[in-house]
Order: C-alpha cells, then sequence, then structure tokens
C-alpha cells in the first residue's frame, strides 16, 4: 500500500480545469485535473469523474460538458469549484454561454466543449471520454499546474472560498 498516494501523484503533471454541466432546469461545474487528450481523429478527450459529484448525474442527462482551463492565478476558482457545500456554484463568475448553451468561465485560457461518447469505470471513478465538438482559445497567460494547489482537494482545505 502507497502510504502518501495523494502527495505522490501530484508529481505527475497535470493541469486544472473547470468542468460545467448542465441539465434542463440546473447549470452546475466542478474542479478536475485528471484530464488528457486521447485520441486526435476524432478529437477524444477523457477525464475522471467521481460519481457521487452532483455534476455526474447533469452530465449524464445531458450527455454534454464544457472544459475551461484555469490559468496559474485563479486559485480562488479552482477551490470554489472543488467543493460541494455551496448551493448555486455559478453565481459570482463571469461565464460565456458555448454553441451548446454550457457555460464557460470567461478568463479562463480557453475552453473545449465536448459531447460524450462513453464512459469506462475505473474503480471508484467514471472515465469519460468524450469528442471536442467546439472550442475557444481566449489568451495566452499560464495554466495553473494540479501540483500547485497543494492539499485543496483535502475537503477541509484552508482556502477561503466565495459564498
Ligand atoms: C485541484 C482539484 C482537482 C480535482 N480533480 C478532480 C477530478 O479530476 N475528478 C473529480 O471527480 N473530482 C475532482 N476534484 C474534486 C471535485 O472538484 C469536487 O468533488 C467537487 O466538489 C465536485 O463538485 P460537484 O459535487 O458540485 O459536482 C478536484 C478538486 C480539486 C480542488
Amino acid at each position: 500500500m502507497i502510504s502518501d498516494a495523494k502527495s505522490l501523484m501530484k508529481n505527475i503533471t497535470h493541469g486544472v480545469y473547470l468542468i460545467s454541466v448542465k441539465s434542463k432546469q440546473q447549470q452546475n461545474a466542478f474542479t478536475a485535473a485528471w484530464l488528457m487528450q486521447v485520441s486526435f481523429n476524432p478529437l477524444l478527450v477523457c477525464f475522471s469523474i467521481n460519481p457521487q459529484n452532483r455534476s455526474y448525474k447533469l452530465l449524464k442527462e445531458s450527455g454534454v460538458c464544457c472544459i475551461s482551463v484555469l490559468n496559474n492565478e485563479q486559485f480562488i476558482e479552482a477551490d470554489h469549484f472543488g467543493h460541494s457545500n455551496i448551493t448555486d456554484k455559478m453565481q459570482g463568475f463571469n461565464w460565456l454561454k458555448t454553441k451548446t448553451g454550457l457555460s464557460a468561465l470567461s478568463d479562463s485560457l480557453a475552453y473545449i466543449e465536448c459531447r460524450v461518447d462513453h464512459y469506462s469505470a475505473a474503480g471508484d471513478h467514471q472515465l469519460v471520454i468524450c469528442e471536442a465538438i467546439n472550442g475557444v482559445v481566449l489568451n495566452n497567460e499560464t495554466p495553473m499546474l494540479y501540483n500547485d494547489t497543494e492539499n485543496m482537494d483535502n475537503k477541509d482545505s484552508g482556502l477561503k472560498t466565495k459564498d
């Protein structure tokens, strides 16, 4: 058994993203780091989602999501969307409306709008393999690294989140 798996895995280089989802009634977004491109043709992206996330149900309902790439200063956003204890997480941030009616974080580096291709079980998570159907580069700032978020994904993270 690896005793300090969380800090060990932070040495694998990942970016940090907001994945926004929707159903007919609701919108939500969550912070994700376990994401990568997995095919050129078609252009496929894969991320890993905990099925206990509120966003999972919405994703299953609509089959679409939008990945906003965070820059290296957006710790408030990473922390806020990395927790579930807020009723309307989308409030208080600026969003761009995408072609499929999803929300992309307007001051992110880029966004990629995706349609789910299929799911694959992976331990306590689900891998979501999705096709990129639209995307926009918004600026050329430096991306955030997962390693820089330190212990933010521990539930009792010390960072102040937006109410
Ligand atoms: C830096 C960071 C990275 C995270 N990466 C993932 C991830 O890749 N997959 C995942 O399911 N949850 C990840 N989480 C946890 C979710 O963001 C968190 O459980 C969130 O509360 C889910 O929101 P929701 O319940 O509103 O959908 C991460 C959290 C943080 C802070």
